[in-house]
């Protein structure tokens, strides 16, 4: 029998209006341009407006990608959110971007493998097509980490951005689609990036609010040292899966946490810069959405052609990582 090739039938992609430039953050914590450029690469970062939560980025992406596949909102079999930053514990966002889009014959889940969870979303929407389940699954990364960032922390506040991206995935002609997965964590390092306020172990109260502990604590040179390490092998782990050499990449689309982190990972994989598609220095880390975030703007600028070779690799707290190949 032969199996069904998977991949990619639309994209899209919200940002915010608002935006946050290192010259705004100047006047918010002790730090300068200089070095946050240097350091991240990162310009400025969209802010959500006040009213609006994640699930509001994510069916404006989620629109987009039904208009770019050609395909009903009616006609979708699943949504996956990846997200960190639901709008609530629950009901899911999936379920509030199912009800918002109309979806009414999809089943709905959200996913948390923090900045990896868009592949690891991917990797789920292409195994319940590929065994017949569902012909049209949703996979958005949606974050408003804006809400749990802190404002008065230069190490983390400097990073992060809000913003959504959307993918319709379905049956695409042989040879071309999904290659590849590899999926990973380190339950180990979860101490390096985590927020440990507002769950079952330390529920919300005054003093947990008080001490800050709703929002992102990270310890950024660890979280640093295990993206260099993992970026590149999750990376060359998925195209030796997927029978292909580092040589055939046509475009890298790396998680946006730090351009010194993509550089490292162009690095290993012998790729030059312009082979990567770098959004960081307008939207900082989007977590989730950083990936279909950018897949959807190199399609945009027509950086993607048809049977083009390309890798997406992320990783993020957990700790967790991904990497796929994809033939476009
Ligand atoms: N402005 C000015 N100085 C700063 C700032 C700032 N915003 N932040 C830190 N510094 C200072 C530090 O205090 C330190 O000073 P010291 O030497 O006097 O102690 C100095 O700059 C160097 O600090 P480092 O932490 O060593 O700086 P580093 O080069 O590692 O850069 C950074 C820090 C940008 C956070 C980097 O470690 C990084 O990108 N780490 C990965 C973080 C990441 O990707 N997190 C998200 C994961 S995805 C997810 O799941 C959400």
């Amino acid at each position: 029998m032969n199996e069904i090739a998977v991949g990619i039938l639309g994209t899209g992609k919200y940002v915010p209006e608002r935006r946050l430039t290192n010259q705004d953050l100047e006047r918010m914590v002790e730090t300068n341009d200089e070095w946050i450029v240097t350091r991240t690469g990162i310009r400025e970062r969209r802010i959500a407006a006040q009213e609006q939560a994640t699930s509001d980025l994510a069916y404006e992406a989620s629109v987009q990608a039904l208009k770019s596949a050609g395909i009903s909102a009616e006609e979708l079999d699943l949504i996956i959110v990846a997200t960190i930053t639901p709008d609530m514990f629950f009901p899911s966002t999936a379920c509030l971007l199912q009800e918002k889009l109309g979806a009414k014959k999809a089943a709905a889940f959200d996913l948390s493998a923090a900045c990896s969870g868009f592949i690891y979303g991917l990797a789920n929407a292409t195994g319940f097509i590929k065994m017949g389940m569902y012909r049209h699954v949703l996979v958005v990364g949606a974050e408003c980490l804006s809400r749990i960032t802190d404002y008065t922390d230069r190490n983390t506040s400097i990073l992060f951005g809000d913003g959504a991206g959307a993918v319709i995935l379905g049956e695409v002609p042989e040879g071309r689609g999904f290659k590849s997965f590899k999926l990973g964590a380190d339950g180990s390092g979860g101490e390096l990036l985590k927020i440990s306020g507002g769950g079952s172990r330390l529920p919300s109260t005054e003093q947990s609010v008080s001490e800050r502990r709703h929002y992102i604590e990270m310890n950024g040179r660890d979280v640093f040292k295990f993206a260099v390490r993992v970026m590149g092998s999750a990376a060359e782990e998925a195209l030796a899966s997927a029978g292909y050499e580092k040589s055939d990449i046509d475009l890298l689309v790396p998680h946006q946490a730090n351009i010194r982190i993509i550089q490292s990972a162009l690095e290993r994989l012998d790729l030059s810069e312009d082979k990567a598609m770098i959004n960081l220095d307008r939207y900082g880390n989007v977590s989730a959405a950083s990936i279909p975030l950018a897949l959807a703007e190199a399609v945009e600028e027509g950086r993607v052609k048809e049977g083009d070779c390309l890798v997406l690799v992320g990783f993020g707290g957990g700790l967790t990582w991904g990497a796929s190949v994809l033939v476009w």
